[in-house]
């Protein structure tokens, strides 16, 4: 238990740019992606205090949800088996099996064990009945929702700040769930601001993490005045989720070119490409701001084999 949570990999990494000093913007990386080849950044974050729950309460292992390609469900799969805990995966799609892609063999690999279910199944991944099912079936377990977003999620979130000792002005988070910006936003200090970056089109950023502060009984004031910090830039989804465009791919392989950063192109690259944007557009002059990579590097798995290769060819 006491390797999986240590992460004393994720550094902090000065970024150097001649438009980073052309702009008087300092930057660092909190290289949450270094924590573990598998159980990395944000996913770490999220189940940290989950699995910790799992083994509290006597439970055998986790119950989890996830898509084909979900990078969460092989991080599950992964803490678990660390823990030597079980771990059982819901995934969507009936017409997939273990051997289906990458993703799901390397679950299968981890020793978690995996449940197809169809789409309207699927539906139902968030309804109580329904993990009362599911538990009926596969007893002990504890059940973290799809991508890891409950308040367990969010307190792990919160936790990065602690480790960032340097003071800085705003701090840079791409966006799913919200589990991730919600924890981190919780634990900002007064004058410091957080960027977020919904890859998902047509997603109401603030809105959603209205909801998910109130789920975890943070009351309408308290909220107003975190989100008040908040700035979203949601035009940077190339499409929506895991959709990518040229523009994105060779923005990922000239960061890698020139900072060996590997970033992917469902979350993180979306992410930097926007950060970039706006320091380009002047916005940001004089910051000093925290990029959070949250890993994801798995979800590379999504792209052709050729184009993976191409990205990181430095
Ligand atoms: C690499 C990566 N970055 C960012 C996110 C977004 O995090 P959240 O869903 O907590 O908003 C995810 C999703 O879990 C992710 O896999």
């Amino acid at each position: 238990m006491v390797d999986l949570f240590d992460n004393t990999l994720s550094v902090l990494e000065t970024i150097s740019d001649p438009i980073l000093e052309a702009h008087g913007v300092s930057l660092v990386v909190k290289r949450d992606d270094l924590i573990d080849p598998e159980v990395s950044g944000n996913k770490w974050r999220k189940l940290k205090f989950n699995v910790l729950q799992g083994v509290q309460y006597k439970n055998e292992g986790i119950l989890t949800f996830g898509g084909a390609y979900s990078n969460h469900l092989v991080a599950t799969a992964a803490a678990c088996e660390k823990a030597r805990l079980r771990s059982v995966g819901i995934v969507r799609g009936d017409e997939l099996n273990a051997q289906s892609n990458e993703t799901l063999s390397r679950c299968h690999e981890l020793g978690m064990q995996l449940h197809f279910v169809s789409r309207e199944e699927y539906h139902l991944r968030n309804e109580r009945f329904y993990h009362e099912e599911l538990l009926q079936e596969y007893q002990n377990l504890w059940v973290v929702p799809e991508g890891g977003a409950n308040y367990w999620g969010m307190i792990g979130c919160q936790e990065m700040n602690r480790e960032i000792q340097v003071s800085f002005d705003r701090i840079v988070v791409a966006q799913g769930t919200t589990t991730t910006s919600c924890g981190v936003l919780m634990g900002l200090e007064d004058a410091q601001k957080i960027s977020v970056i919904p890859v998902l089109k047509g997603f109401d950023s603030l809105a959603e993490m209205r909801q998910r502060f109130g789920k975890s009984g943070i009351d309408s004031e308290t909220t107003d005045q975190l989100l008040s910090k908040v700035d979203v830039l949601d035009s940077f989804h190339f499409g929506g989720y895991a959709k990518y465009t040229d523009e994105l791919l060779q923005f990922i392989s000239d960061f890698y070119e020139k900072h060996q950063i590997r970033l992917d192109h469902v979350y993180t690259g979306k992410a930097m490409f926007a950060l970039w944007e706006q320091i380009l557009e002047g916005r940001y002059d004089g910051e000093r701001i925290v990029f959070v990579h949250t890993g994801g590097l798995q979800g590379l798995n999504g792209l052709e084999i050729d184009v993976r290769e191409k990205l990181f060819k430095g």
